[in-house]
């Protein structure tokens, strides 16, 4: 069993996170691709998994849909010094497939000592992978985007993945509804 509490800080963490070799990802990815962002930040974001480009370079969301995401957050003015930006798993799927049940339960761990240490105001899942693993293995983002909810103290929220923006124009307006939402919660502390 692994004991992530006696990580007591999140550079420790990611010393031992890049050391991971617990799951088949590992083995066809270059990096382990753990976060970008200020981890002091109030908002954090959590999407899928490496694409190529975040393989690449080390970092969530620096390809097509990471740049449409700091558009997004740029529009809805939010400020990038409060923005903690990371993924589901931290290892590329081959070919960018969904990460599987097992290979996310496997890093689930490393994402919940990751959201203690960080200790974020707000959680927001982007896509159906994180918003099925921070809220409900049932959750259907059509449904339950743009609600607020729940994860222990924490605020929480999902819309769809910016990817899901580039394949549909038609998810814009949602998008833009509920980083307006986010906005004017935030807006308020
Ligand atoms: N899609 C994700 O979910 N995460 C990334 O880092 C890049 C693309």
């Amino acid at each position: 069993m692994l004991d992530l509490l006696q990580y007591q800080d999140l550079e420790t963490l990611v010393a031992a996170h890049v050391q991971c070799e617990a799951c088949r990802l590992r083995q066809q990815c270059k990096q382990v691709v753990i976060h970008r962002g200020n981890p002091q930040g109030r908002l954090m974001l959590v999407g899928e998994g490496p694409g190529a480009q975040e393989d690449e370079q080390g970092k969530p969301f620096v390809g097509a849909a990471g740049q449409l995401l700091d558009k997004i957050l740029d529009a809805a003015q939010l400020p990038l010094e409060e923005v903690y930006i990371t993924n589901v798993v931290k290892c590329r799927p081959p070919s960018n497939r969904l990460p599987k049940p097992d290979e996310i339960r496997t890093c689930l761990p490393w994402l919940q000592r990751q959201i203690e240490l960080i200790e974020p105001r707000m959680l927001i899942c982007l896509g159906s992978v994180a918003a099925r693993t921070l809220i409900d293995p049932d959750i259907r983002i059509t449904r339950e985007r743009g609600k607020w909810l729940r994860y222990g103290e924490i605020d929480i929220i999902a819309t769809f993945h910016p990817a899901a923006l580039l394949r549909d124009p038609a998810k814009k307006r949602p998008v833009w509804e509920d980083f307006k939402a986010i906005r004017d919660r935030y807006l308020q502390w």
